[in-house]
This record gives structure tokens, sequence and C-alpha cells, in this order.
């Protein structure tokens, strides 16, 4: 290898950083909707019950294989065995694909919190401004430049003195910042039904569905199946508890996913009396239409929402960010690893490609609005493959190489090398067992419903 890898300088700067990736759009703005859409407490008890076992699980071989062989996805499977160094390129396919257009909703998220923060409240929050917005042809762009200019620069600065510092700086901001924007939605007249509604489980709304719906979300919001554990594990120290990491960055995740879902529920529920479904639309619609409006009636000065809702998007500009360094970073640590680059001329190379394939997916609401690949918006296109199709395969293809063809001795070892592994029978089990077969069932799923086939609406 060309380079010399550098790394993280802490256990806890590994930690904050991989939380950092894994807390982002999809803790803020997927969770909760998903969470409501799904019967609100039975979908958080199955979220909960799938993050321990299949999350951990998962996680825990990703960050390993990172550190065992040093290396990103590409190197770090064909060093495990020639013949799946064709998986290493399959998961390094999708942060390619969900990095350009991931900054696209980016540069939505610095528009807002700018017109927040400057005054324009109640501009931001008439019924058309969204559309309207994404519908112009430089706007966006720009914003999207700006977000993507941002990353680069952190990842620029390498390992330690960006990412690391970065999120040792953004994420704590983040956990607070969320925490306060959570004790005032609960506290809103009429909020106390959201939060009801958000933590009681209703066992007659279980269903399959529940259940696929809170695994896919639970691959996406922990970063899984695309390299970006497997990269940051690679700086990640020897002798660092590996076991425990993981344990953290999940309660990470899972705990600002769940504050979110108590932060947007019960403020949406007071905002619409009750009427939640109506109000908790799926897709880019709640956080940019509905959650500017819900601000604007809070209160009785216009101050308190402009203050709510630039805090609120400072907090998903945060989250945004450090997911977007984690994928920039995946993908060019590929790089580097594969042609011994430096890291400048990477960064640049990455950041052009992203600016050229964002573009697509911004002016996918403008002018190529008709360009609809599949039927689908270019962003939505992107998502969809990404999310819905390779990772999913990328999962199953990973369950099945560590849990039976290299076995899984050598994920336990590695993490042997530095604490005990007090789940060691959990991870065998469901790694060789139940993931290909949970697995499957996920990726089926997910293209019957995209394709409408069987009359299957997911
Ligand atoms: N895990 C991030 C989230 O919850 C999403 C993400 C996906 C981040 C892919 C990086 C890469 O929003």
């Amino acid at each position: 290898m060309a380079n010399k890898r550098s790394g993280f300088s802490s256990r806890i700067g590994f930690v904050l950083a991989a939380a950092g990736s894994a807390v982002g759009l999809g803790n803020l703005w997927r969770f909760p909707y998903l969470a409501a859409q799904y019967g609100g407490g039975i979908f958080l008890l199955v979220y909960l019950i799938l993050a321990v076992t299949f999350g951990f699980t998962l996680m825990i071989t990703e960050i390993a294989i990172g550190r065992k062989t040093g290396l990103s996805a590409v190197g770090a499977y064909k060093q495990l065995d020639k013949r799946f160094g064709f998986l290493g390129a399959l998961s390094s396919i999708v942060p390619i694909i969900i990095f350009p257009y991931y900054s696209v909703i980016g540069g939505w998220v610095i528009k807002y919190l700018f017109e927040f923060a400057s005054g324009h409240m109640s501009d931001v929050s008439q019924d058309s401004y969204f559309t309207g917005f994404v519908g112009e042809t430089f706007q966006p762009l720009f914003w999207f430049f700006l977000f993507i200019a941002v990353t680069a620069v952190i990842v620029l600065l390498g390992v330690e003195k960006g990412i690391e510092k970065a999120s040792k700086f953004m994420m704590p901001v983040l956990a607070v910042l969320s925490l306060v924007l959570a004790v005032y939605a609960v506290t809103l007249p009429g909020a106390w039904d959201g939060v009801l509604y958000y933590i009681t489980p209703d066992f007659s709304r279980f269903s399959a569905n529940t259940l696929l719906a809170a695994m896919g979300q639970l691959f996406y919001s922990m970063s899984l199946a695309m390299g970006i554990m497997i990269t940051y594990g690679s700086y990640m120290q020897k002798e660092s508890d590996l076991e425990k990491s993981v344990t953290q960055i999940e309660i990470f995740d899972t705990g600002i996913a769940f504050i979110a879902g108590l932060m947007i529920i019960p403020a949406v529920f007071s905002f619409s009396s009750g009427n939640l479904e109506e109000n908790l639309q799926t897709g880019p619609s709640l956080m940019f239409v509905t959650l500017p409006k819900v601000f604007e009636t809070m209160g009785n000065s216009p101050l308190i929402g402009s203050v709510t809702g630039s805090l609120f998007f400072l907090l998903v500009f945060f989250a945004a960010l450090t997911s977007s360094i984690s994928l920039m970073e995946t993908v060019v640590s590929i790089l580097r690893d594969k042609f011994g680059w430096g890291r400048k001329l990477t960064c640049i190379i990455v950041a052009v490609g992203a600016l050229l394939a964002g573009s697509l997916s911004s002016l996918g609401f403008g002018v190529l609005k008709d360009v609809q690949p599949l039927g689908m918006s270019f962003l939505d296109f992107f998502d969809f493959i990404s999310n819905s199709v390779l990772m999913p395969i990328v999962a199953l293809l990973t369950s099945i190489f560590i849990g039976w063809v290299t076995k899984t001795g050598i994920i336990v070892d590695e993490v042997k090398i530095s604490s005990r592994f007090r789940r060691e029978k959990l991870f065998n089990v469901v790694l060789r067992y139940v993931a290909p077969v949970f697995i499957i069932a996920i990726l089926l799923s997910s293209v019957f419903s995209a394709f409408g086939w069987f009359g299957y609406e997911l």
C-alpha cells in the first residue's frame, strides 16, 4: 500500500465519528415518520429488538473486518478471500451513489437553516415554498455545492484533524440540541397524546411489514452494508474495545432516533390536533413542509418559532454533515487504497464527481423533472437502487460470506484482541441463521413494493 494509514486518536473519537455517520437524516426525518406510519409504539419496540440483535451483529462484523485488514471494503474483502473481492466492489458502489444525492438534501437543509436564521420563517412555511425552491435551477445547486464544499474541507483535513475533531464538536452539540427541542416539543399544548401514541405499543398493529420497515430503517440508520463501518474500523486502534464501541454507537444512534420521534410526533400532533396520519406524510414534505408550519404556529411571538426552527435545522445540518463526511471518506479511502493517490488529489476528484452526479438529482425536480428512471425522480431512483436493492444484497452476501465461508471465528478473534466477546453466541446465531433469512425477506419485499407486484405495497 502506498499510503501510511492514519487513524482515530482515541476510542471515543472513533465512537463519535461512527455515531456521526450513523446519526443523520435517517434518524431525524425518516425514523419519526416511519414510527408514526407503522403504529408508533409497536414500531419502536420492534426496532429496538432488531437493533440489539441484528444491528449489533452486522455492525460488529463490519468494524471488525475493517480493523482486522486495515483496509477499506474493496481491499478488505479481497484480503479475506480472493473470490469475494467483488463484494467489496459492490459495497463501494453504495456510498458512491448515496454521497451525491445525500448532499443535495444536505443543501436543502443549509438553505432552510439560513432562511430561518435570517428571519424568513413566514415565507418558508408557505405551502408551495418547498416545491418552488427545489424546482429552481441555480438556488438548489448553489446550496448543494456549498454542502459538498464544507464536507470536502473536513475530509481533506484527514481522519484525526478533520473527521475526528469535527465529530467531537458536532455530536455533543447535536445530542444537547435534540434533547432541548424534545423537551420543548413534549410540553406544547396537546402534545401529550402524541407522546402516548409514540411510546405505547399497540400489538394489533403488528404485521410483517412493520418488521420489514424497521429492518430497512435499521440498515440505513446504522450506515451498514456500504463499506462505511469497514473503512472507519480500519482506522481504529487495536487496543480499543470493539464490542463496547459498537454498543455505544448503537445507543447514540437509537437514542437520537427515539428523541427525534419525541420531538416531531408530539409537535405535529399538537399542531394538527390529533390528525396525525395526514400531517406525517412520507418523503421530504415532513421536514421541509409540515415542520416549518409547526414552527410558525409555536408560541405567541414569531421569534419563538424562528429560534426553534433555526436550532432544529442546525441540528439536522450537523447530523447530515457528519454522515456525508463518512460517505465521502469511504469513497476517498477506497480510491486511495486502490490507486495510492494522495488525500488532496482524491478529495478533489471525489468532490467534482459528486458535484456532477448530484446535479442530476438536484435538477431532477426542476428542468429534468420529465426524465424519470423507473418512474421516479433521479433522487428517489438513486435512493431506491442503493437502499432497497444494493444494501440488502451486500448485507446478505456479507452474512453468508462471514457466517459460512470464512466462518465467524475471524470476527470473534478480532473482537477478542481487545476484550471479552460477551455476546458471542448471539452474534453467531444471528449472523449465520437469522440474518440471511431476514435479508432475503427485505429484499423481496422492497423490490415487490417498488414495482407494485402482486398488489404488494409496503
Ligand atoms: N445513517 C445515516 C442516517 O441515518 C444515513 C447514511 C446513509 C449515512 C448512508 C451515510 C451513508 O441518516
